[in-house]
C-alpha cells in the first residue's frame, strides 16, 4: 500500500549527509529568503521561547500572550515555559485570520505579544494584530512555523511583524528533524533575541546525537519505501486505539527541549536548501491544478490566502480544504485517514478542548470561541506530497465528493450559504 506523508517535506540525498562543508545555514536561509537577520534554534517552539524571552526583559511588566485558539498546541507550551498567561482570540468565520474585534477587547496593559499565524503555508492577515499592538505598546510575533517561503509583497511571511519564525521540524519543507529560524525586522531586537537564545540554549551533545540519528532515519525513510513502517504503521495503530490526536501528532511532551543545532546537521541543511526553491514551486503547480478540483465538489471549500491580504504568496505543503460539518469532515476521516492517502488535520482541536494541555491553556465556557472550534472541526488537510499520484488523489476526491453526497443536504446548502473564504492560487 502506498503511503503519502501527511505534509509536503523536502527528502534528503546521500550527498546531503556527507560531513564538512558549509554549516552557516541561518545565513544561508537568510540570503535565500531575503531576511536582514536570522538566528537559528533547535526548533520552531524554541524560537518562539527565545522571542517571548527577549520581550520578556524588555517589559517585565507585561505578562499576557494572544495567540489563535486553533494553532498548535506547542504554542501554548512555549508560552507557559516563560512563566507567561495564554490569552485565546478567535478567528474570524471565513478566513484563518484572528478577529479584530476579539482581538481588541483581549489586548491591554497586559499584553507582552500578539501572535497571528500563518497556518498551512496560508498566509495570514498581520495588519489587524499590528495595529493593536501599537495601541496597546504590545509587540507581534509572527508564528510562520508552517509557511517558510511564502510571500506578501514579494517579502518573507514573518517580516511585517517585530519578530518572526520557522520551523524546520519534520514536514515543513526543509528540515534538521527538529530546527527553527528566528528573525527581528529591526536591529533593536537582534541583540536581546541573540541574548536569550546564548543563555538558554546551551550545546547538548547526547541532544545532538539523537536529532542526528532522527535526520539520519528521516534521510532514510522518508521515502514511499519507508513511510509505511515510519508512518503509516503507527497512525493506523493510534486510529485503532481512536486516539486522534496521536495520529496528528498533536501529543507532545510537556517539556521542551533547549539546546544548539550541531554543525552536521546545519551543513545537511545548507546542502539541502539548494534544491528547496525548486521543490517548492513543483508544489505550488501541483497546488494549482488540484485546488480547482477540490472546488469544483460541492461542499468542498478550498482555504486559500488571507482575502484581506494583498499580493499573498502562500506556500503549499498541503491543500486545506473546509467540508460542510464536522460530521463529514470527521466520517472522511474514519473511512480514510489510515489508507495513506496523506489526509489528515492540521490539529484535531482547538487549544481548550484538548484535556492533555488543560495545565498550560485557561477553560472557557462551552460557548466560546466559536469560530476557531469551528474550523478545528470542519478543516481537512490533503498532502501536497509529490507521492501523492494522480490516481491517489482522484481518490481522495471521490471520497470528498461521495461524503458530502451521503450527507444531509443542509449541509451542502450551510456550505454554499457560508462560504467565501477562499482564494486559490492564480
Ligand atoms: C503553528 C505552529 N507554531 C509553532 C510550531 C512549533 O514548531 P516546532 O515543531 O518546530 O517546534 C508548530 C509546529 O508544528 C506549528 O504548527
Amino acid at each position: 500500500m502506498t503511503t503519502v506523508p501527511p505534509t509536503a517535506g523536502l527528502p534528503l540525498r546521500a550527498a546531503d549527509l556527507w560531513p564538512g562543508g558549509d554549516a552557516d545555514l541561518a545565513s544561508a536561509l537568510a540570503r535565500h529568503l531575503g531576511l536582514p537577520h536570522a538566528q537559528l534554534e533547535c526548533s520552531g517552539t524554541a524560537a518562539l521561547v527565545m522571542a517571548l524571552t527577549a520581550l520578556q526583559r524588555l517589559a517585565p511588566g507585561r505578562c499576557e500572550v494572544i495567540v489563535p485558539a486553533y494553532t498548535c498546541p506547542l504554542v501554548a507550551l512555549a508560552v507557559a515555559h516563560c512563566g507567561l498567561q495564554l490569552r485565546l482570540c478567535d478567528l474570524q468565520a471565513d478566513a484563518l485570520d484572528l478577529d479584530p474585534a476579539h482581538l481588541d477587547a483581549l489586548a491591554g496593559a497586559r499584553t507582552l505579544a500578539i501572535v497571528p499565524t500563518h497556518l498551512g503555508g496560508r498566509v495570514a492577515d498581520v495588519q489587524a494584530a499590528l495595529a493593536c499592538a501599537r495601541r496597546v505598546g504590545a509587540w507581534v510575533v509572527e508564528d510562520a512555523a508552517q509557511s517558510l517561503g511564502a510571500r506578501v509583497a514579494g517579502a518573507p511571511v514573518g517580516l511585517q511583524g517585530d519578530l518572526g519564525f520557522y520551523s524546520l521540524a519534520v514536514g515543513k519543507g526543509l528540515t534538521l528533524y527538529e530546527g527553527g529560524l528566528l528573525f527581528a525586522r529591526e536591529d533593536a531586537l537582534r541583540a536581546p533575541v541573540h541574548e536569550a537564545s546564548i543563555a538558554l540554549a546551551p550545546p547538548r551533545l547526547w541532544m545532538e546525537l539523537r536529532r542526528s540519528l532522527e535526520l539520519l532515519g528521516y534521510a532514510a525513510l522518508y521515502r514511499p519505501a519507508g513511510l509505511g513502517w515510519a508512518y503509516g504503521a503507527p497512525l493506523r495503530r493510534a486510529l485503532a486505539r481512536g486516539d486522534w490526536e496521536q495520529a496528528a501528532g498533536d501529543d507532545f511532551a510537556p517539556t521542551i527541549p533547549l539546546h544548539r543545532p550541531g554543525r552536521w546537521r546545519r551543513a545537511v541543511g545548507v546542502r539541502a536548501l539548494a534544491r528547496l526553491a525548486d521543490f517548492q514551486r513543483q508544489a505550488a503547480l501541483r497546488a494549482a491544478e488540484r485546488l480547482p478540483r477540490l472546488a469544483a465538489i460541492p461542499g468542498v471549500e478550498p482555504v486559500g490566502d488571507s482575502p484581506a491580504v494583498a499580493r499573498a504568496a502562500g506556500v503549499w505543503p498541503v491543500l486545506l480544504v473546509r467540508l460542510p460539518t464536522r460530521a463529514v469532515r470527521d466520517a472522511v476521516l474514519r473511512q480514510h485517514w489510515g489508507q495513506g492517502w496523506g489526509l489528515g488535520v492540521p490539529f484535531v482541536q482547538a487549544l481548550p478542548d484538548y484535556r492533555r494541555y488543560a495545565a498550560v491553556v485557561p477553560p472557557v465556557p462551552a460557548q466560546a470561541l466559536p469560530h476557531a472550534r469551528d474550523w478545528a472541526g470542519r478543516l481537512l488537510s490533503i498532502s501536497n506530497s509529490p507521492w501523492l499520484d494522480e490516481a491517489h488523489f482522484a481518490a481522495v476526491c471521490a471520497a470528498l465528493r461521495a461524503a458530502v453526497d451521503q450527507a444531509q443536504p443542509a449541509a451542502r446548502t450551510c456550505s454554499r450559504a457560508c462560504s467565501s473564504a477562499s482564494r486559490t492560487p492564480t
